[in-house]
């Protein structure tokens, strides 16, 4: 399977108290597999609406989503989501938090395969720790361990590293830089972070807010390991911020 993601004319419109608010217009765009995605843009301009729409939590007003070939009609075991907010259950620990994708597939050998995939997050010796006796970077690192567990094709994280500091920040960057190598999984990873949008991604989605828009796609040529401070990676920063016309 390749795992081609299309998005093709796609709006969502929502209901609002005086009419309808358009949170995305027209989104046209072709995910490569395997490929590094970020997607960068101002705050409400769509983009926890496009991750979610793509996991099949929530639906096109009019345009349409295929994956390899079908369209999208709902949530699959073929993307996985890490989502904004930490979206860990309190009351269970690392591993039944990470079993849980695993046991509504129905999966056989699920404590095996998710011990694999804590070791893979660098978290052995947690399994039974509670959310709340973890920092905010493991409750992150539990997060991504449960989305790779069951396996997607597609991995869809929404501002992963949003409430870290910015140390953890950059090591996390690494781990998951990785585990794609290891995995050659696709990843859309939205970000507010210029710098870790060039540091990350293939290419970097722009988009602007009102209605959400692609205001531009661009391929962030510079081989990897990169340097976060080298002169090609600062001019691709530079040219970022122009087209988000704010200072971070
Ligand atoms: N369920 C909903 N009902 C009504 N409006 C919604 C709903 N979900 C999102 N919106 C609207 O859609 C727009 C986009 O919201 P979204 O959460 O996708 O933005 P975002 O780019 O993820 O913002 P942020 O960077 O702050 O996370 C906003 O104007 C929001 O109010
Ligand atoms: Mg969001």
């Amino acid at each position: 399977m390749d795992h081609q993601l299309i998005l093709r004319n796609v709006t969502r419109t929502y209901d609002a108290e005086n009419g309808s608010r358009e949170a995305l217009e027209d989104i046209n765009l072709e995910v490569k597999p395997s490929e590094f995605l970020c997607i960068v843009g101002p705050s409400g301009c769509g983009k926890t609406t496009l991750l979610r729409m793509i996991a099949g939590l929530d639906y096109p007003t009019s345009g349409e989503i295929i994956l390899d070939g079908t369209p999208v009609e709902g949530p699959s075991p073929d993307r996985g989501m890490v989502f904004q907010e930490f979206s860990l259950f309190p009351w269970r620990t690392v591993l039944k938090n990470v079993e849980f994708g695993l046991k509504i597939q129905g999966k056989r050998d699920i404590k095996r395969t998710a011990e694999r995939y804590i070791e893979l997050v660098g978290l052995t010796g947690f399994e039974h720790s509670f959310p709340f006796q973890l920092s905010g970077g493991m409750k992150q690192r539990v997060a991504i361990a449960r989305a790779l567990a069951t396996e997607p094709a597609i991995l869809l994280m929404d501002e992963p590293f949003g409430s870290v500091d910015a140390q953890t920040r950059n090591l996390l960057q690494e781990e998951l830089l990785e585990i794609w190598k290891r995995t050659k999984k696709t990843i859309l990873f939205v970000t507010h972070s210029v710098d870790e949008a060039v540091y990350l991604a293939d290419r970097v989605v722009v988009m602007s807010s009102r209605p959400g828009r692609i205001l531009e796609v661009l391929a962030v040529d510079i081989e990897r390991p990169r340097k976060r401070t080298s002169g090609e990676v600062n001019a691709l920063r530079e040219q970022l911020l122009m087209l988000l016309g704010s200072h971070q």
